[in-house]
């Protein structure tokens, strides 16, 4: 696998034809596939339950990266990970500070990757604890909740605070306003995964957009 994940997000993708939209995306050379889950509640959109998860994974071999908007996440971690999730990332916002430990050590119970995510006005002093016990941090450069949004480089910027403060094999993910110009800013500060949705899906070439990231 190359250095840098990169991570379709399928909330681009047409919902009609998941199977071919994914079969697209990693013929083009993706390495894991990223599904948004949103519920109304701490974010203004819905999208999609475990249900779609579990076909989608009859219909890929690629890593499930599923990232939960969500209120509640810890009632929904069994669900996703016996749906076949290999990524499970949670928000630091939609949870009790006293929870968060018990939380990762449910999502790794199932023997899958256990991530954490901050909203832009989540500063990174706040996390550093939870690092070592994580597998990935997603730090958000948008408001989640829908894509096609404009990427906010301040939010990159907690970045290299929290490279600093992490284990080696840390994954530090970004999700929201990913095209090639941010995508550098990104890794240059430090990410080793880029989440991209308008900018791989709405491509004329898919495998361009997908190169011009790493
Ligand atoms: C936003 C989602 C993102 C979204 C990114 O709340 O978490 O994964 O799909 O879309 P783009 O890349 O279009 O900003
Ligand atoms: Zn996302």
């Amino acid at each position: 696998m190359s250095e840098i994940i990169i991570s379709p997000s399928i909330l681009s993708a047409d919902f009609a034809n998941l199977e071919r939209d994914i079969k697209a995306v990693e013929k083009a050379g993706a390495d894991w596939i990223h599904v948004d889950v949103m519920d109304g509640h701490f974010v203004p959109n819905i999208t999609i339950g475990s249900p779609v998860v579990k076909s989608l994974r009859a219909v890929t071999d690629l890593p499930l990266d599923v990232h939960l908007m969500i209120e509640n996440p810890e009632k929904y971690i069994e669900p996703f990970a016996k749906a076949g999730a290999d990524i499970i990332t949670f928000h630091y916002e939609a949870v009790a500070t006293e929870n968060i430990q018990s939380i990762i050590d449910n999502i790794k119970s199932f023997g899958i990757k256990a991530g954490m995510s901050i909203k832009p006005k989540t500063s990174a002093d706040e996390i550093l604890k939870y690092l070592p016990q994580l597998d990935m941090l997603l730090v958000m450069t948008v408001e989640p909740g829908f894509g096609g949004q404009k990427f906010m480089q301040d939010c990159a910027e907690k970045i290299p605070t929290i490279k600093a403060n992490a284990p080696d094999n840390l994954i530090i993910q970004v999700d929201g306003g990913i095209n090639a110009e941010t995508a550098k800013i990104c890794t240059n500060l430090g990410a080793t995964s880029l989440v991209a949705g308008n900018y791989i899906y709405k491509a004329e070439d898919i495998e361009q957009a997908i190169k011009s990231l790493r």
